[in-house]
């Protein structure tokens, strides 16, 4: 079994059997990570889109690691441009890597480099490793079509932002996790900021009042899928 670990806001560790990817890599400047970009071993490093708390260290680590990076095509050409490998992709598209497959879905968010370079639409990820799928919706607001998403894919674990203002709030996030019926639900993007400053124990109680699952996860903690 795949086993996710929560380094705060978005970035998450996803060790497989022969592989390690790291997600939206935010951790220098993130005041909730406890873990250092040179701590991290990862064979891929995925990144959601362009801003700065989801972009973070994925440049560095991928250069310490020989990590390939796989993102929406223009996030792919601005990493390539600095020196590491990519794989570019987009909204739709999936792609099978030794360690799995890949397919970017939408996300209803927007999406510019810190130095405000264009970096494409803004995507999730479905990322099905060691016959587990994974759902990193990225930042989004709630749209229909996440039932889609849903109806069309077996998701063991769907990584949802509650912390509102950039992204869905507790309550939107609760209704789309209705509509993926996932196995299981981790929050994220919250905390990190004072005007994210969401209540994760709350989305656990508003989801498993709807009769799915949710679990909160410690800075660093883990669990397996
Ligand atoms: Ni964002
Ligand atoms: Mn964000």
């Amino acid at each position: 079994m795949p086993k996710l670990t929560y380094f705060g806001h978005s970035a998450f560790l996803v060790e497989g059997k022969n592989h390690s990817l790291v997600i939206d890599p935010f951790l220098t400047g993130n005041p909730l990570a406890r873990t250092r970009p040179s701590d991290l071993r990862a064979d891929y490093v995925l990144i959601t889109h362009g801003h700065g708390d989801h972009l973070g260290d994925a440049v560095e680590i991928a250069q310490k690691n020989d990590a390939t990076v796989i993102a929406i095509y223009e996030i792919a050409s601005y990493c390539e441009a600095r020196g590491v490998k990519a794989h570019g992709m987009n909204i739709g598209g999936g792609h099978n890597f030794p360690f799995g497959r890949v397919k970017l879905t939408l996300a209803h968010h927007s999406s510019a480099s810190p130095d405000g370079a264009y970096m494409g639409e803004p995507a999730g990820l479905l990322i099905t490793m060691d016959g587990k799928t994974l759902y990193h919706s990225g930042d989004t607001a709630l749209f229909y079509d996440m039932k889609l998403i849903g109806e069309m894919n077996t998701i063991d674990l769907a990584l949802l932002p509650i912390g509102d203002n950039f992204t869905m709030g507790i309550d939107d996030a609760v209704k789309a996790a209705e509509f993926l019926q996932a196995k299981k639900y981790v929050p994220m993007h919250y905390k990190t900021f004072e005007v994210i400053a969401a209540n994760p124990n709350e989305f656990v109680e508003k989801v498993s009042r709807k009769g799915l699952r949710a679990a909160v996860l410690q800075i660093n903690g883990s669990l397996e899928y």
